[in-house]
């Protein structure tokens, strides 16, 4: 099982994955192959290292951004910048800490200037998210915003139609609930945005409670177009967040 673009994750075979007995040494091992990564050109256009991932390997929880940004290249670890200082926060407004869930992005080199990832960049790199999902197998798998959104739905849906709707994917051989939330760079700079994302991750204790549900029973898409939310555009360009809703 594959997570490539344009490959839908929701048409991937199931399989019966296995939760390896270690998956802190299993996702050891993996970084270890990752090694010092030249699989794209990444890795010479000015990322300082790879940003793995982060966090409790026995996750019920996980999070999938699209890319590391400045900080998070300098320090080495996922959403540690201001978005990751948000989501932080918004982790622990529902009762949990950063260690509870784990943290990871669709690519784990920084693009230069924060561009979107390339589909060559994510083809080289998504096998590495795919093992991540697998191992840790968590029952609920946030993707934030619309880059990690449409490359684990496979659906092009923006974030805007689909947030805050669960549906049931295969994603690394597992079962999980896919559960689509606004990017925390976007509700950086768009209170209104702040405000769904704070109401969207209010349902996430009960959905990492619950077993998965067939899609037919899931909530309808909300009927927003994908520009209902009015945000300053602009802004948002500056700091190049254009994947993000
Ligand atoms: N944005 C992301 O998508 N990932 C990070 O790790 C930080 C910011």
């Amino acid at each position: 099982v594959r997570i490539s673009t344009p490959s839908p994750a929701a048409l991937m075979p199931v399989t019966t994955s296995v939760r390896p007995t270690d998956p802190d040494a299993a996702l050891a091992s993996i970084r270890t192959t990752i090694g010092d990564c030249t699989r794209c050109k990444l890795h010479t256009l000015g990322r300082k290292q790879i940003v793995f991932g982060v966090g409790n390997p026995n996750a019920d929880l996980m999070f999938v951004g699209e890319a590391p940004g400045a900080d998070e290249d300098v320090q080495g670890e996922p959403f540690v910048g201001r978005a990751g200082q948000l989501l932080t926060k918004i982790i622990e407004a529902i009762g949990l800490q950063r260690s509870d869930v784990y943290i990871a992005n669709v690519v784990k080199c920084r693009p230069p200037g924060n561009r979107d990832p390339r589909p060559e960049e994510i083809a080289a790199c998504s096998p590495f998210l795919e093992t991540q999902l697998d191992l840790i197998a968590p029952r609920v798998v946030v993707t934030l915003g619309n880059f990690a959104t449409k490359l684990l739905s496979g659906k092009p849906l923006g974030i805007t139609r689909v947030h805050g709707v669960e549906q049931e994917v295969v994603l690394g051989g597992n079962r999980v609930l896919l559960f689509p939330l606004f990017h925390p760079a976007a509700a950086l700079y768009m209170p209104r945005m702040l405000e769904v994302l704070e109401a969207d991750f209010a349902r996430l204790p009960d959905l990492i409670g619950r077993t998965p549900v067939d899609p037919a029973t899931a909530a309808a898409p909300a009927a927003a177009s994908d520009d209902a939310l009015s945000f300053d555009k602009t802004a948002i360009s500056a700091v190049g967040f254009r994947t993000l809703f």
